[in-house]
């Protein structure tokens, strides 16, 4: 594996539209997130992530661009964009963008002249498709609901392919006209001097053109589009090595694919030095929830879920790739709710979950809220889910012969809208995230789970994450942390977290305890203990115990 500029580094995802709004209309833009700088700085992180900032209707809250070289004036200008990324570049920050290429908005330029001549030259770079005996191509399910396909009005067969919303129109990357253009666009971005990209929903670029269909998977008639994307995952590094090579490559950028279904044989042609891109976020634990047709079928999640998942990962890519696990981000509940037990939801529960991610092998991406320990929101009524999926999947729940109050349930624990709450600053009006209405309901407890109210407190999941950050990154261990050997500990439990870091001159072990009782661990001669999440952990002698909702670091080596 080659050395590249963001091993060793922290990442942090920053949802705009939810982390600072400087002008009090209600939504997060530039400027604040530019006047939130020095915290991340603090926080020990390297990368920022932002989630799109370009022109667009927001029906998917930005992944529906309309102009790939504008920033939504809801956000600023292009101008707040330059000054962020110049004061960014001043503290040593890297930014990255979210790069959404599978679909655009249909408010886009292209698509309205496609769709006013689906024959035309513009058509060709979507799919306008006649459909198949009186019926739409296929019978795949978008994956925001309904058929991936729409009718086009006027034409009395001809319609046009959307993998998420109908305002998302998928782009056809089987056209290299089409195809150039992105890669312009990318340089575009490339040349002002961001860092990479984000890749979102990369793996839905393969289609099979004839549009088969599969069998249906629910009572809708329809199946899963994930399951045809599924089976042709083989076909993506043929269809985007040239990406890399006319983008990325020239100028050494950061891109972590949002890649889901991958199989042991194309991972590797997928990221690293030989693959379409630089890593790949871990979603093993989160496929589990892809597999699943809604909902109504989600299960609660474990710690040894998490931790199964994330092994099997870690085993999976070795010392010879790169891989950035997490533990949230804006489509998923908040890790804290979704892993741990009821009584474990607190901020003993919220280090430990993190002490576990921590220092895993990779690049660590935080979530915006993730260091404070946030839960879930509570949503009392329908109105207050923003979030288009949310709607779909409540309509899909009762469907499946839910009540009002279960649906509300399932929507309380799986719902996106979860992480996309504003970002909890203060205990003043609206957790000091904005002065006017904020677009999405402000977290509950934002009066004591707030940054001021833990920066103040020294035993704070807050500070508790700088610590985790600047051990990760210290000097001694920044190599094992980074490049080391990952091992796992078996420690016969299903509800303890234990692996072991090691390179040529050290070795780290990390416990983490979510059982009941206390879990105890005899320390050899010159072993010492590096970090504690809480009280809860003692050593004396050669004995260290780690109570319950509780983890440690110790140096073996
Ligand atoms: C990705 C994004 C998600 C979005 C979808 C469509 O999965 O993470 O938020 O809705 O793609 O762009």
């Amino acid at each position: 594996m080659k050395l590249n500029w963001w091993h060793g580094k922290i990442a942090y995802q920053i949802y705009p539209k939810s982390f600072m709004d400087s002008n009090g209309d209600g939504v997060g833009d530039l400027k604040g997130i530019s006047s939130k700088l020095d915290y991340l700085k603090d926080l020990g992180v390297d990368i920022i992530w932002l989630s799109p900032i370009y022109v667009s209707p927001f029906v998917d809250n930005g992944y529906d661009i309309a102009d790939y070289r504008n920033i939504a004036p809801v956000f600023g200008t292009m101008e707040d964009f330059d000054e962020l990324l110049a004061k960014a570049k001043k503290l040593d920050l890297h930014i990255i963008l979210d790069l959404v290429v599978n679909h655009c908005s249909s408010e886009h330029e292209l698509f309205k002249k496609a769709l006013k001549n689906p024959e035309g030259e513009e058509a060709s770079y979507f799919y306008f498709v006649k459909g198949k005996d009186g019926k739409a191509p296929d019978n795949l399910r978008s994956y925001f609901g309904g058929s991936v396909w729409e009718k086009v009005d006027g034409y009395d067969d001809m319609y046009y392919l959307h993998y998420y919303a109908k305002q998302q129109p998928d782009l056809n990357w089987n056209n290299p006209v089409l195809v150039k253009k992105v890669y312009d666009m990318i340089n575009w971005w490339l040349d002002k001097g961001i860092s990479g990209f984000r890749v979102d929903a990369i793996m839905n670029v393969a289609k099979d053109l004839s549009f088969p269909g599969l069998p249906a998977d629910d009572i809708d008639g329809l199946c899963a589009a994930n399951k045809m994307t599924g089976k042709l995952t083989d076909r993506i590094p043929k269809m985007l090595n040239d990406l890399k090579a006319n983008t990325f490559d020239k100028y050494n950028a950061l891109t972590v694919a949002e890649a889901f279904g991958v199989s042991d044989e194309v991972l590797p042609k997928l990221y690293g030095d030989n693959g379409c891109f630089s890593t790949l976020f871990d979603f093993s634990a989160r496929e589990l929830y892809e597999s699943l047709p809604g909902y109504y079928a989600f299960p609660h999640s474990t710690v040894k879920h998490y931790r199964d998942h994330n092994f099997s990962t870690q085993k999976k890519v070795g010392l010879s790739g790169f891989i950035c696990p997490i533990l949230e981000n804006h489509d998923e509940p908040r890790s804290v709710s979704l892993y741990l037990k009821p009584h474990q939801q607190n901020a003993n529960g919220a280090k430990a979950l993190a002490t576990a991610f921590m220092f895993l092998r990779g690049l660590p991406f935080i979530f915006q809220g993730q260091e404070l320990g946030m839960t879930n929101t509570h949503f009392d009524s329908l109105d207050e889910f923003k979030d288009l999926l949310s709607h779909d999947e409540y309509k899909k729940c009762l469907a499946h012969g839910l009540t009002e109050e279960q649906a509300m349930e399932a929507l309380n624990n799986h719902a996106r809208d979860n992480a996309r709450t504003p970002m909890l600053w203060s205990d003043a009006a609206n957790a000091g995230f904005s002065t006017g209405t904020p677009w999405m309901k402000v977290h509950q407890d934002y009066k004591k789970l707030n940054v001021e109210t833990q920066k103040k407190d020294k035993d704070s999941v807050l500070n508790y994450y700088k610590k985790l950050t600047a051990l990760r990154k210290s000097e001694d261990l920044l190599n094992c942390f980074t490049y080391g050997r990952f091992d796992e500990v078996d420690l016969h439990s299903d509800e303890v977290i234990a692996y072991t870091r090691t390179d040529d001159n050290c070795k780290v072990g990390v416990f983490c305890n979510f059982e009941d009782s206390d879990l105890e661990i005899s320390l050899g001669e010159g072993e010492k203990l590096l970090l504690q999440s809480s009280d809860a952990v003692r050593v004396s002698g050669n004995r260290m115990v780690i109570g319950p909702c509780a983890a440690a670091v110790v140096r073996l080596k």
